[in-house]
């Protein structure tokens, strides 16, 4: 399970360009293995690393959705149903999050609120690539900008958090 650096690997971020959806999927990829680990882990310090890091994940993904993807996506599909749907979804997952992000893993129940937490991102992922995903890349959307625009959006976010 090798997952790119990307995150870590600022300077690099002009090497690889990828278009909107990959750019996404990357990142669905990249929290999906972080639940992986953290149901492996039995390390408490370990535990805490994780959660730290998906919650910074899911939360710079889902500001760069809601500012840049989802309003393209919505305007270009004329969509009235498939993304207010999914900015439903992230404000439950935004709740979900503020329930485990910097709280100490103290047992059962945060180890059910990080299982249902992944249980709510694999839900509202599969909608996305499933049913969003293919959707916009029909209509004439210019996916490799939205994909830089939400690549240097990303970046600055990631650094406002440091
Ligand atoms: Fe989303
Ligand atoms: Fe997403």
């Amino acid at each position: 399970m090798t997952s790119t650096p990307k995150n870590t690997a600022k300077h690099n971020n002009s090497a690889k360009i990828q278009d909107a959806t990959a750019l996404l999927h990357s990142d669905h990829v990249l929290v999906s293995g972080l639940f992986a680990q953290y149901e492996k882990t039995r390390s408490t310090p370990k535990k805490m690393e994780l959660v730290s890091q998906i919650c910074a994940e899911l939360t710079v993904h889902a500001q760069v959705e809601e500012e840049i993807f989802y309003p393209a996506v919505k305007q270009a599909l004329k969509d009235k149903e498939l993304v207010p749907e999914a900015t439903v979804e992230h404000a439950t997952l935004k709740e979900l999050i503020s329930q485990v992000e910097g709280v100490p893993p103290d047992g059962e129940m945060f180890n059910a609120k990080i299982k249902v937490l992944s249980e709510y991102v694999k839900h509202h992922v599969k909608e996305e690539e499933d049913e969003i995903f293919p959707k916009a890349k029909a209509t004439k959307l210019d996916m490799a900008a939205l994909g830089a625009q939400m690549a240097g959006r990303k970046q600055e976010l990631f650094a406002q958090r440091a």
